[in-house]
């Protein structure tokens, strides 16, 4: 559909073209968001297409991102995307997640399930491809991983430069490896991801480089479709609540956005609820729910599940946005929860990485406390893949995870590999 790119900002009217490559308003410095500029849509017309292109050998109709190409504002470029198949992503049923978080029924979202492992190929695509359509060779961003794993496959599918910001120490080696193995350029920096952010924006703008942080509104568009293609595979019927993980809070602004769209085009009738999950030692988003004073960032942000180690989350006016619409909470965990829940996911046969797993860790919290009550209808999103961090995973089952201030977690689901002697006997004793 044709569409603009628009100051988020309510009191700026400011509007610019879609090819120009501002990642902010250039009036008054807010976030920029891409706005339809007309609305002929055919809901039942759509709806039904959408369907059948998944039957299709086309490239763009395989795609979970580009089946849905009618509301992405790519006005012919699409043609041209860069696809590696993304979205398509399975809706699980987890009873055992279920009874854990005090809820009747549970269905995650896996995320996980796609080419780099994460929500972030979603994006991506609509990102990588933008880039291409404005001709731009060099491709940045910093990442707690995911971001960097995402952007370097895409970058390299597309034949650009993938330059890859980290910081040094604090990603896990599952991302690392991705990132060295799809050939980005890969600066480790002793700063964090905020700090990181700052710099990266300065060198982008002196160099000419694309930024693909999820302060491009184009990444936010691409992960409108994770929402689009989960009601599609619930016939449009909308769940009362969708959990996911907070970090820079792009998700949250992408999620509300979709929601909002599928709302005034008629695809639902009802707005689910946001509920969205921080760690305890980086959840500034919580905290600013919890007052609505001024917005604070955490300076020194912690936790293991180091995808959501983020103290300065930029899209934090969109999500306060997108959370108000949906009459949505923000809720924090602990290590320790984070860490119970994951391993309860795993038994689940499904598994995923710490960030993702804070969704049921906050769910078991708000059911407890009658936020979320036991018989209604959630989808969890998990982000990330069982595989991005298999030392955590290792370390938890044999008892030596340790948070960030050093203390034990104890692993209350613990599942420690066992030594054995090459002797039947003996190992069948033990079985
Ligand atoms: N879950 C996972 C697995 C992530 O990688 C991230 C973000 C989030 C949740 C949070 O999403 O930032 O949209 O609120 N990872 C980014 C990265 C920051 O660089 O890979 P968000």
């Amino acid at each position: 559909m044709l569409a603009e790119l628009a100051c988020f900002e309510q009191k700026c009217h400011a509007t610019f073209p879609l090819t120009e490559a501002i990642y902010n308003c250039t009036h008054c410095g807010g976030l920029l968001e891409v706005r339809f500029t007309e609305a002929r849509i055919d809901q039942e017309l759509l709806g039904k297409l959408w369907r059948e292109r998944r039957t299709s050998n086309r490239m763009l109709d395989q795609s979970g991102v580009w089946r849905y190409r009618e509301l992405l504002p790519f006005d012919g470029f699409e043609q041209r995307a860069v696809s590696l198949r993304e979205g398509n992503t399975p809706l699980l049923d987890a009873p055992r997640a279920a009874e854990y978080g005090g809820l009747d029924r549970l269905t995650f979202k896996h995320q996980g399930y796609n080419p780099t492992g994460s929500f972030k190929d979603n994006g991506m695509t609509c990102g990588v491809t933008q880039a291409l359509r404005l001709g731009r060779k060099r491709v940045a961003c910093v990442s707690t991983g995911n971001t960097s794993a995402s952007m370097a496959a895409y970058a390299s599918a597309a034949g650009l430069d993938p330059i890859v910001f980290i910081p040094r120490g604090n990603i896990s080696y599952g991302k690392l490896a991705q990132a060295l193995e799809y050939g980005a350029r890969t600066l480790q920096i002793d700063a964090n991801f905020d700090q990181i952010l700052a710099l990266v924006r300065v060198l982008a703008e002196r160099a000419g480089i694309y930024l693909l942080n999820s302060i491009n509104p184009f990444r936010i568009e691409g992960q409108k479709t994770i929402i689009f293609e989960m009601l599609d595979q619930r016939d449009w019927n909308p769940p009362d609540w969708i959990v996911l993980p907070g970090g820079n809070l792009g998700n949250t602004s992408a999620f509300g956005k979709a929601l909002r769209e599928l709302l005034q085009f008629g695809f639902i009738h009802k707005m689910p609820r946001l509920a969205v999950i921080q760690a305890e030692g980086a959840a500034p988003f919580y905290e600013f729910m919890q007052t609505r004073g001024e917005f604070r960032s955490v300076r020194e942000p912690r936790t293991l599940a180091t995808a959501i180690r983020i103290g300065d989350p930029v899209s934090w006016p969109k999500a306060l946005y997108e959370l108000t619409e949906s009459n949505g909470v923000v809720e924090k965990v602990s290590e320790q929860e984070i860490a119970d829940a994951k391993a309860i996911i795993g038994r689940c046969g499904i598994g995923c990485e710490p960030a993702s797993a804070a969704t049921l860790a906050g769910m078991r919290k708000l059911t407890h406390s009658s936020v979320i009550r036991r018989d209604a209808d959630v989808v969890a999103v998990l982000t990330g893949n069982v595989l991005k961090d298999p030392d955590y995973i290792y370390q938890y089952h044999t008892g030596q995870l340790k948070d960030p201030e050093g203390r034990l977690i104890e692993p209350r689901f613990g599942n420690q590999p066992v030594v054995v002697p090459n002797d039947p006997d003996a190992i069948s004793k033990l079985l």
